[in-house]
């Protein structure tokens, strides 16, 4: 496993500050880095707040490492001040990247609501990453997986594949090209993998999607058929996009998405 995390133009990673952000911040908190303070150092984050009564003296909690400075015991409020959280911005929470001084400005202001930009995806840690291809195929993978149509990574994946025998990218890239409609490279992939992959539903569900995008319908559908027939559960069954391919007009147009 290598973690990543994604690159915001204009945001560097010290500024990002989202909901679900309590690790990462406080992964960035010298109290982390050189103290070791963990997740229940502080309070049990399973629980609510209130019912951790060492939150309501979380100032004896830092004064096990640090001396007092102040009088003022709410040491949270300078060093872990709420803060509106970027992309849910009707909601306020504890920044837990432990620092000297607030960000400047007002940190619970308002903020507009706008769509996430996210230009690329980075390693979190460089140091944690394998030398050669392998790294940068987990990077291609992740990139693919939130940015079906990156040119870059698609062309990185289709080129490195043999660096491991993992299905795991195989499919990765099988889903990028359809989501291409690259349906001629779907099938040139699927046709590299052995006879046991392709009985998986989800590779036959793909296969007949593929083959119906390049014309071979009773082959496609005969896929398809077999794909909900192996697992008729299987809840990501591109659902929207099957009946698209095999209606009428009517529910063509209904298909329009
Ligand atoms: C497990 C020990 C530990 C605990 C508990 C702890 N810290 Fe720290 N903290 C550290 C260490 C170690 C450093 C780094 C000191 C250094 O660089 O010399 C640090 C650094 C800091 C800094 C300076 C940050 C910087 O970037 O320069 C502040 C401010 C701070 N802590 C506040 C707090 C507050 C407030 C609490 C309680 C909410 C707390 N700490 C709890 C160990 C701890
Ligand atoms: C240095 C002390 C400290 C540590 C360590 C700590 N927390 Fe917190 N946490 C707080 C404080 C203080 C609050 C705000 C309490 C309040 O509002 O009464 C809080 C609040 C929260 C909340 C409620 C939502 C919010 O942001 O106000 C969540 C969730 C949470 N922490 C998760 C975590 C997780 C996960 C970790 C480990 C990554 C963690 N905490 C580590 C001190 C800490
Ligand atoms: C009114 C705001 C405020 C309160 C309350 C406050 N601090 Fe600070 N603290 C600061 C500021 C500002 C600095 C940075 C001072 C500097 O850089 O010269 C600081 C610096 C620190 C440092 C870094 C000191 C160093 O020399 O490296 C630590 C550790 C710290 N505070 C811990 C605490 C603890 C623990 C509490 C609660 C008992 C607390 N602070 C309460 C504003 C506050």
């Amino acid at each position: 496993m290598l973690h990543v995390d994604v690159d915001e133009p204009g945001r560097p990673r010290e500024q990002r500050f989202e909901i679900n952000h309590h690790a990462y911040r406080l992964r960035q908190s010298a109290c982390f880095i050189k103290g070791g303070i963990t997740c229940i150092s502080c309070h049990d984050p399973h629980q609510p707040l209130k019912k951790d009564p060492r939150l309501a003296n979380v100032v004896s909690v830092c004064l096990g490492c640090h001396q007092r400075h102040t009088e003022s015991n709410d040491c949270v409020r300078c060093h872990m001040p709420s803060r509106r959280t970027q992309d849910v911005v009707h909601v306020v929470m504890t920044d837990h990247r432990i620092q000297r001084r607030p960000p400047p400005g007002d940190l619970t202001a308002p903020l507009a609501e706008h769509e996430s930009q996210v230009d690329d995806v980075e390693f979190l840690d460089r140091a944690e990453v394998p030398e050669g291809a392998i790294g940068e195929l987990h990077r291609a993978v992740t990139v693919l997986r939130s940015m079906p149509r990156n040119d870059a990574a698609t062309q990185y994946l289709a080129r490195h594949l043999d660096v491991t025998p993992s299905l795991v990218p195989r499919f990765d890239l099988i889903a990028a090209y359809l989501a291409q409609q690259k349906y001629r490279a779907v099938l040139d992939v699927i046709g590299t993998l052995g006879d046991e992959a392709k009985k998986d539903p989800r590779l036959r569900d793909w296969r007949g999607i593929a083959q119906v995008g390049v014309g071979a319908t009773g082959d496609g559908l005969a896929d398809l058929q077999a794909a909900v027939d192996a697992d008729p559960d299987l809840p990501n069954f591109n659902s929207i996009s099957r009946p698209c391919f095999i209606a009428s007009a009517e529910t063509k147009k209904r298909c329009r998405i």
